[in-house]
């Protein structure tokens, strides 16, 4: 029986999660089983789209629907709740419901990579539904955390405010949240204070396309570790599909 996947988000175009499931389709010898990319211009033409197509069973959500697809949903799990965005859509009997794999992946690559969780505080920069997430898994391990954002009622900083303190000269992590640097735009990167950055730092982004964002090279050029969002992005992959075969 063919059954539908697919991603939902404003712009798809940049990601690697219709490779992954189509591989993984292939691999497994499922082939009446198919991954689409779909581009939602706002986030209310997702009815239309299960309307469409009655195979689908399952979605992930990308930038910038983690947070505005709550509404829509029928049901969301305590997980997704307490954090307060979807990126996994499970679809059963026209019924949709909510799940959080974003915050697990991020925990789990995180407590791989990055071991000083005694005295690790960290700086996460964005305020959107992947910081939302990082948020979670931060607060799980014990890490403190500051928010950057351009908006000043979001946030601990403004970009301004952050070049203007010390903030990131003291912590040990600083975490990406923000689409700055991702394909196409490849040139982009968040304005903070990269001479801040020394060789105690640890840099997370959570762009996976391209590899090494200019966010990342800069931090290696001050001697940094770092680490892109590729493995967090399998690893929430991996979980939608465990929800949407349960
Ligand atoms: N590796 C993975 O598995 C994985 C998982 C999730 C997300 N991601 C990546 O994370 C990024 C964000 O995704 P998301 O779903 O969290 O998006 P989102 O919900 O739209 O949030 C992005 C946040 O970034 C900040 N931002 C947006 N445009 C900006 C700009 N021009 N300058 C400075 N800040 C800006 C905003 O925060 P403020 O308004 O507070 O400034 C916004 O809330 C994307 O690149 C996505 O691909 C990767």
């Amino acid at each position: 029986m063919e059954k539908k996947f697919g991603l939902i988000g404003l712009t798809v175009s940049h990601s690697f999660s219709k490779n992954y499931f189509d591989e993984k389709f292939f691999r497994d010898g499922l082939r009446d089983y198919h991954y689409d990319l779909y581009e939602l211009k706002k986030i209310d033409d997702l009815n239309q789209l299960i309307a469409d197509n009655p195979e689908m069973c399952g979605l992930n959500v990308t930038i910038p629907y983690k947070e505005s697809v709550i509404p829509l949903l029928d049901n969301i799990d305590e997980n997704a709740k307490g954090i307060g965005a979807v990126n996994v859509i499970k679809v059963k009997d026209n019924k949709l419901s909510g799940y959080n794999t974003d915050s697990i992946a991020f925990k789990e690559t995180l407590t791989r990579w990055f071991i000083e969780t005694t005295n690790a505080s960290a700086i996460v920069l964005g305020t959107g539904g992947s910081s939302k997430a990082v948020q979670q898994a931060l607060k799980d391990l014990g890490i403190t955390f500051k928010l950057v954002s351009r908006n000043k009622d979001k946030a601990d900083f403004t970009y301004e405010e952050l070049k203007n303190s010390d903030a990131i000269s003291e912590c040990n992590l600083v975490i990406n949240t923000t689409p700055l640097g991702m394909s196409p735009k490849t040139d982009g990167y968040p304005p903070i204070k990269y001479d801040q950055l020394t060789s105690k730092h640890f840099v997370y982004d959570l762009i996976y396309n391209p590899a090494r964002t200019q966010f990342l090279q800069k931090a290696e050029m001050r001697g940094a570790s770092i680490k892109n969002g590729l493995e967090m992005l399998h690893i929430q992959a991996e979980k939608a599909w465990a929800i949407w075969n349960s």
